[in-house]
């Protein structure tokens, strides 16, 4: 107890003793007292705190819970850029790379390497001031992150001082451990929610949120690997030097004293990090030696003094129980399989997707096969190939439906294309895809309303419509019936409702009614063109399709396509309700176009990138650029992520359209030039 101690130096010792356990669990890995003992130290810093209000320093642990809303996140330009790092698959890759290494060294000198594990989390940057945490940023697009320091400070594992009164800038990943990923989504589940796909996603899912008592809630870790100001020699010293600071660190990194070496560690790695609480997905190999990094340099895009090393994907088998379809909004039938649930990549996989219906056919995959899946893209699982040895000999192929699963109407077939379509747009499987599809992110952004909660209130028949979503808050008991809606669920809904009634643009409402062939770059210009709803609607749809014809960017097909649905009663209907319920349908007035380095020229965005795709566009559009939702006759660049279809690339060769990675983007939007193309 406290007894006959002067307050502040009891506060200090307990803001001390406190941050000593932190440092013993998270950095050390090596707790000494239970979590009872620890919220008792706590408990006992608030009362006093509570008592003596002046004692509290932006360094005590109390003050990790944030309490302010931040309205969006503040920039942050990074002093010197987070560059990312090139990819090695093979064992090739790593033998050019070693060798590559050491050509741009003299002579006979010796290189080491330092192996690192590959943490799949989201990388930031922390800055200390005079041993004091100022400030933490994202990666964004690794010259300018986002200010995220009240989101950061929240994280147990992330220490407030340091013993060193330096300026000190360290980087590393904010991750999650598998267990802990499990726990959060089953509570995401029980509450209506979507679980997170992975550890990554719910590591930048946490970090994003407006309200830092919400990422305080998720338990966050954070591993540093680099330190950007050059106080040690080598990459081991530094890790050893972050660590004696107190600053978790992976503590996996291996001194290799030759590429064998590297491979080696490659080798037991790979099924090490089996082993290990959280998710990896490949090896780091960094030359060792500071003075040799400096030598070697660094290409526009990458550090030439380092590579990563990625695993294939995990795989695994399972059997197929059952092959039925998904409906869209737009009535496209797409084929899945029900699984016997297994593990995968740190989730557990009961569903997995066949794409179409050409992929069934050619995978041949059968009721009561045993399948391989992986996950594209490390999120959506998929059926990779089907093990015949294994196949039952009483199994028969699949027939696609003829009937919609959901409303057993006929289902059409589509000309020239796999795919198959429900035709009925009153059908419910139809209708929740629509309404899903109107609260996502780039839309009217209602998170709260996730998919198994769209489900049950389509199904309870208390929303058919978008509109009716408005008008959820006059059904408000009904929803307290709802599995798993307590009250507090149901409030958190009505007010993500609320929000999204008031506070969303006209582009994005547009966007979420989901107008064939309307994404969100056409969606902005309509809304731009006519800058309220009203004012769509009262032009006739003939006028519509001649004005937006001539419209810059959107094209007869699309100024068509609206017009088209315009023209349908059941639509206006719905616009004439949203309306009724006073969502805001307005569009402010455009900003005048920028001037920048990508003026003149024009982008289309695709595939998984390292940042939200709005993200993206906004970056290009600040920079002068212009944003296309395809590629056109006249789009200069295709700006392909991960896992792009080789269709979109096809077209882009075909229209003349540069493809370029993310990292040649950066380039461009920081004012630089790429070297010509071969073709
Ligand atoms: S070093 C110059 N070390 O991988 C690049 N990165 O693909 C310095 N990552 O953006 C990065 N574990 O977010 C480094 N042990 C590790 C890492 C690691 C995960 C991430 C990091 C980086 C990305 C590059």
């Amino acid at each position: 107890m406290s007894v006959g101690r002067p307050p502040a130096a009891r506060h200090a010792a307990l803001v001390e003793l406190i941050a000593e356990h932190n440092r013993a669990y998270y950095t050390l890995d090596a707790p000494v007292i239970s979590d009872a003992e620890y919220d008792k130290l706590f408990r006992e810093l608030r009362a006093l705190e509570a008592a003596h209000p002046d004692l509290v320093t932006a360094s005590s642990p109390t003050q990790r819970v944030g309490s302010a809303l931040t309205e969006g996140f503040g920039k942050v330009v990074h002093a010197h850029r987070m560059m990312s790092l090139d990819n090695a698959y093979e064992e090739s890759d790593l033998r050019d790379f070693d060798r590559r290494v050491r050509d741009g060294l003299r002579e006979g000198e010796r290189v080491r390497y330092v192996c690192e594990p590959k943490i799949d989390g989201l990388s930031i940057e922390v800055a200390y001031r005079g041993g004091k945490l100022v400030q933490a940023a994202t990666r964004g697009d690794g010259t300018i992150g986002e200010d995220v320091t009240a989101n950061l400070r929240t994280i147990r594992a992330l220490p407030l001082t340091i013993p060193d009164p330096r300026d000190l800038t360290v980087r590393g990943e904010v991750l999650i451990y598998r267990e802990d990923l499990e726990t959060i989504n089953e509570a995401r589940v029980a509450a209506g929610e979507e679980a997170f796909m992975n550890p990554r996603n719910a590591a930048a899912g946490s970090l994003r949120q407006k309200d830092p008592r919400k990422t305080a809630e998720r338990p966050l870790r954070v591993f540093f690997y680099d330190l950007v100001e050059r106080v040690f020699e080598t990459q081991h010293e530094m890790l050893e030097g972050l660590h004696a600071l107190g600053l978790p660190t992976h503590r996996r990194e291996h001194v290799a004293a030759d590429l064998d070496a590297v491979l080696a560690f490659i080798a037991d790695f790979d099924t090490a990090r089996r082993g290990l609480p959280y998710e990896t997905d490949g090896v780091v190999v960094k030359v060792d030696s500071f003075a040799q990094r400096e030598h070697l340099g660094a290409t526009s895009r990458f550090p030439r003094w380092a590579t990563a090393f990625k695993f294939a994907p995990e795989q695994v088998r399972t059997v197929v129980r059952a092959i039925t379809c998904d409906v869209g909004r737009t009535g496209a039938l797409t084929p899945v399989v029900d699984l016997d649930e297994v593990l995968l990549a740190g989730t557990m996989v009961a569903r997995a997707s066949l794409h179409n219906l050409d992929y069934v056919a050619t995978k041949d995959v059968r009721v009561g096969d045993t399948v391989l899946i992986e996950k594209a893209g490390e999120i959506i699982p998929q059926v990779v190939s089907v093990d015949l040895d294994a196949r039952p000999s009483d199994t028969v192929p699949w027939a696609p439906p003829r009937v919609c699963p959901v409303c057993a109407t006929a289902v059409k077939r589509e000309e020239g294309v796999a795919a198959l379509r429900c035709p009925n747009v009153a059908c419910a499987g139809r209708r929740k895809a629509s309404i899903f599809y109107f609260t996502r992110r780039s839309a009217m952004d209602i998170d709260r309303l996730g998919w198994a909660l769209v489900e049950q209130l389509v199904d309870g028949g208390l929303v058919g419509d978008v509109a009716q979503l408005f008008e959820l808050p006059q059904r408000r008991a009904a929803l307290l019936e709802l599995e798993r809606m307590g009250a507090k669920s149901v409030d958190n809904v009505l007010a993500a409702v609320e929000v999204a009634r008031t506070g969303r643009t006209l582009a994005r409402l547009l966007t979420g009614l989901g107008i064939p062939l309307v994404g969100e770059v056409a969606a902005r210009a309509v809304a731009e063109r006519y800058g309220t709803l009203r004012a769509l609607l009262d032009t006739p749809p003939d006028e519509v399709r001649a004005q937006l014809a001539e419209l810059h960017g959107i094209g007869e097909k699309i100024a068509e396509s609206v017009a088209a649905w315009l023209e349908e009663p059941a639509n206006r209907d719905v616009c004439e309700r949203l309306l009724a319920l006073g969502v805001r349908a307005e569009q402010p007035p455009p900003a005048a176009p920028r001037e920048g380095p990508l003026t003149g020229s024009s982008f289309c965005v695709t595939g998984v990138l390292s940042r939200p795709r709005e993200q993206v566009h906004e970056s290009i559009r600040a920079a002068g650029g212009e944003i296309h939702d395809t590629v056109k006759k006249g789009t200069t660049y295709l700006v392909a992520g991960e896992k792009v279809g080789a269709s979109k690339l096809d077209t882009a060769r075909k229209r003349g359209t540069r493809v370029l990675d993310e990292a040649q983007l950066l380039v461009l939007l920081e004012g630089g030039t790429l070297p010509p193309t071969s073709s």
